[in-house]
């Protein structure tokens, strides 16, 4: 039986179009849903128009209660038999109380060579410190930020007169190999890091 996979996002989804595109044939997984915090996701109306379900659970109204927010979130999956979570450009912090009944079943995309640049504006300051190199990973979520037992790593050359832009452009392009690889090899119990290219 194919694992059900729950892709969670806040912005465009470029990379849960690239999972979704993946997720065909002998592949052993398929998407189930697409959950956002944001209505206006862009990545939200594309998988709609996909014929895949979809569901919104807004941050806002629960202010800073997290517990809530997740909660919520955790009500929303279970119609859906979830068997595996890709966040997805979620731009959320999941507390440890979401992960931990999730750790071993869920995966993130990060924009850097983790463990370098946890967190945001990872290429403002990969640029900023001078690095020759620059990447993402993809790794298995922990209640701690950012880490998580590395499953899949993409380099790209930082290039004279990069732009955190043109950084962000050049890996996101990695980012969409990247993932689909790691999705594949996770759905099928294989946790051996992949080292792209
Ligand atoms: C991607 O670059 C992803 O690595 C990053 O957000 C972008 C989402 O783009 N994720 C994070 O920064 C998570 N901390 P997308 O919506 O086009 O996939």
């Amino acid at each position: 039986m194919s694992k059900r996979v729950a892709i969670f996002l806040s912005g465009g989804g470029s990379n849960m179009r690239s999972l979704v595109a993946s997720m065909t044939g002998d592949h052993p997984a398929r998407p189930a849903l697409v959950l956002s915090n944001r209505s206006d996701a862009g990545g939200i109306a594309w998988a709609a128009g996909q014929g895949i379900a979809t569901e919104v659970v807004d941050h806002r109204p629960h202010g800073a209660d997290r517990a809530a927010f997740e909660a919520e979130i955790e009500a929303r999956l279970v119609p859906y038999g979830i068997d595996i979570i890709c966040l997805a450009g979620f731009m959320r912090v999941l507390t440890a109380g979401f992960v931990t009944p999730w750790q071993g079943r869920m995966i993130n995309i990060h924009p850097s060579l983790l463990p370098n640049y946890r967190g945001l504006h990872t290429h403002v300051r990969a640029l900023e410190a001078g690095e020759h190199e620059a990447g993402c990973t993809v790794h298995e979520v922990t209640a701690e930020l950012d880490e998580g037992p590395v499953l899949g790593q993409a380099r790209v050359p930082v290039l004279a007169g990069d732009t955190p832009d043109a950084l962000a452009a050049r890996v996101l392009e990695q980012e969409h190999i990247l993932y689909p690889a790691v999705l594949r090899r996770f759905a099928a119990g294989n946790r051996t890091p992949l080292y792209l290219p």
